[in-house]
């Protein structure tokens, strides 16, 4: 199975696919590209260590969002990908990709959605959301990519212990480390075996 990862930032999960890919952890995949909005994600960094072909494709090379989202759309047809995999991408996919690609686009979200989700709540801001409301637990999300935004069927879910005292940092972290890491991965074996939403 052919893979694009997109990605906007330090591409820790990225990482994470790239060791279970390498480790066979990931069944009968291949990363045949990778692409961020930011020319300085350390996630392209990390794809051309591992001999990944990766580039960018940034709103600020085009005159509107309109041509941007043309170019994103045709950078991963050139790919083409049985799955596209949305790893810490901050853009909002646009309508025509989320129709071409029909439930063939997954994305990890730092919550146990429906919670902590939706416009505007990504990255650190989850953690804040979910240490002011003061949950015991918060996880993470795989789930395949609609219209909406965090709001597609739901692949997998993996929860995980607020402590005593976390900082929205130091939960970030143990989110990405104890399920993340883990059930991005996972998702993408699921789908290289066969998995369809029922
Ligand atoms: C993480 O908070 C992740 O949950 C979210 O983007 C952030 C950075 O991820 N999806 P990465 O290190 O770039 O994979």
């Amino acid at each position: 199975m052919d893979i694009v990862v997109c990605v906007s930032g330090g591409g820790t999960n990225l990482q994470a696919i790239i060791d279970k890919v390498a480790d066979g952890t990931i069944s009968d995949t291949r990363i045949v590209g990778v692409i961020s909005n930011n020319a300085d994600a350390y996630a392209l960094t990390r794809a051309k260590l591992a001999g990944i072909d990766a580039v960018c494709v940034s709103p600020k090379n085009y005159d509107d969002r309109e041509a941007f989202n043309e170019a994103l759309l045709n950078t991963v047809d050139k790919y083409d990908p049985d799955l596209v995999v949305l790893a810490g991408f901050l853009v909002n996919i646009p309508a025509t990709m989320v129709a071409k690609y029909r439930n063939k686009i997954i994305n990890i979200h730092p919550s146990l959605i429906p919670s902590f989700c939706g416009k505007g709540c990504y990255g650190l801001k989850v953690h804040e959301k979910a240490l002011e409301r003061g949950v015991k637990v918060t996880g993470a999300t795989v789930h395949f990519v609609d219209e909406g935004t965090d709001t597609g069927p739901i692949i997998l879910q993996k929860a995980v212990e607020v402590m005593e005292g976390d900082t929205p940092e130091v939960l970030q972290r143990r989110v990405m480390e104890q399920a993340e890491w883990i059930i991005l991965p996972k998702a993408i074996d699921m789908i290289a075996k066969g998995y369809k939403i029922s």
